[in-house]
């Protein structure tokens, strides 16, 4: 059988989480806790569970949850949306992510990425028949071209993808990239998919998001997820806000890729939103201290840390260290080392001459201390 992604093997999150447990290692590869969500978040998934609330949820996702989302994008970004036509639930931000390049990317159609990219980007796109062009964001700033990305744009680009805050490399637009990428949406009438999973997770300034600027949200899906909101990854729920025409169409194909996403979840969720939507608000302060943590910790070490101004990732440059190649250095510093790391070169198509790795801080502070002292034995 003729494969529909001869170029796809298993994630790259997979394998290294797999290792990492084989070698018993500290795993700060793939990017998930080691710590348990609220109790309060916890109590209530079972509360929903045992009262009734296990079967299938409206297609769209619980209105109240739709009511609440609208309500937190209010508080963070000013912005008023409609619950019943643009906030579609989800499984995950990467249902949302598929569902958003299936509903725009018709066959031949050309799909601009900034590379590192995450990986589930340009297997949905392939999957559409578009086509991805590629664009590298280059160590150690990793910062956008926008001249770059404009001279890639043809008559047949349809749909550029952007990640603000930025994994895997823990950039965070600024407002001239907001308003770069706005006005090269409008000029060439593309539509945009703006993967914000880690919108709450900025250390160094406040939340911007697509929200902010009216023109580029009219012709933009906005996914996001509380995964990373509420420490929950394995809970599996995300959701896209688009505008009416645009959520009309994702609504379409949503309904046959999952029809609906985890019913009791969905009203854990929404109690969260209403009783600690602080917890959302002071996710950067919670994630900055982790960040500043790892970080000091591994001023004693060979690497030398890129600054992290969002997500929850830093990056490390171990040219100082080896020469290896950085998927070789990983596997080394599994197997030899007891640290999981993931190397930078697997979200390129044509990965830089550099030797950066990317280490997960979503984790107990005596993880990240026990991690670095391994690293700062190197
Ligand atoms: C940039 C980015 N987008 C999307 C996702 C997927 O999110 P979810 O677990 O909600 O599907 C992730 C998860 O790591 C991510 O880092």
């Amino acid at each position: 059988m003729k494969s529909k992604l001869p170029d796809v093997g298993t994630t790259i999150f997979s394998v290294m989480s797999a290792m990492a447990s084989e070698c018993d290692a500290i795993n700060l590869s793939q990017g998930f806790p080691d710590f348990t969500p609220n109790e309060y978040l916890l109590d209530r998934l079972s509360h929903h569970a045992h009262n009734g609330k296990n079967q299938y949820a409206p297609m769209n996702g619980i209105p109240e949850l739709r009511h609440a989302i609208a309500t937190l994008t209010q508080e963070c970004y000013g912005r008023a949306i409609d619950p019943d036509t643009e906030v579609t639930l989800a499984s995950g931000a990467t249902e949302a992510l598929f569902v958003a390049i299936q509903a725009v990317v018709n066959p031949c159609d050309e799909v601009i990425l900034l590379d590192p990219a995450y990986d589930s980007y340009a297997p949905a796109v392939t999957l559409a028949g578009g086509i991805c062009k590629h664009i590298s964001l280059m160590p150690p700033s990793y910062q956008p071209d926008w001249q770059q990305i404009a001279a890639a744009v043809s008559p047949k680009t349809r749909l550029i993808i952007v990640n603000s805050p930025h994994n895997p490399t823990a950039t965070v637009f600024s407002d001239n990239d907001w308003q770069a990428l706005a006005n090269l949406a409008e000029q060439h009438n593309l539509l945009v998919i703006s993967d914000e999973v880690y919108e709450h997770i900025v250390f160094d300034q406040a939340r911007i998001s697509a929200h902010r600027y009216p023109a580029l949200y009219d012709r933009t899906f906005i996914v996001s997820s509380f995964g990373k909101t509420f420490h929950a990854t394995g809970w599996k729920l995300g959701y896209c806000i688009a505008p009416p025409a645009l959520s009309a169409e994702f609504r379409k194909i949503h309904q046959f890729v999952t029809f609906t996403s985890f019913t009791p979840a969905q009203y854990a969720v929404t109690d969260m939103l209403n009783e600690y939507s602080d917890e959302v608000h002071g996710l950067g302060g919670f994630y900055r201290s982790k960040r500043d943590c790892f970080i000091n910790a591994m001023q004693a070490s060979r690497f030398n840390m890129l600054p992290s101004a969002g997500t929850y990732f830093a990056l490390a440059d171990y040219s100082a260290i080896s020469d290896k190649n950085d998927v070789d250095f990983c596997e080394e510093l599994t197997r030899q080392h007891g640290v999981a790391a993931i190397p930078l070169s697997v979200f390129y198509k044509t990965p830089p001459n550099s030797r950066i790795i990317r280490f997960c801080f979503a984790k107990r502070e005596q993880t990240l201390l026990d991690a670095a002292a391994k690293l700062c034995a190197l």
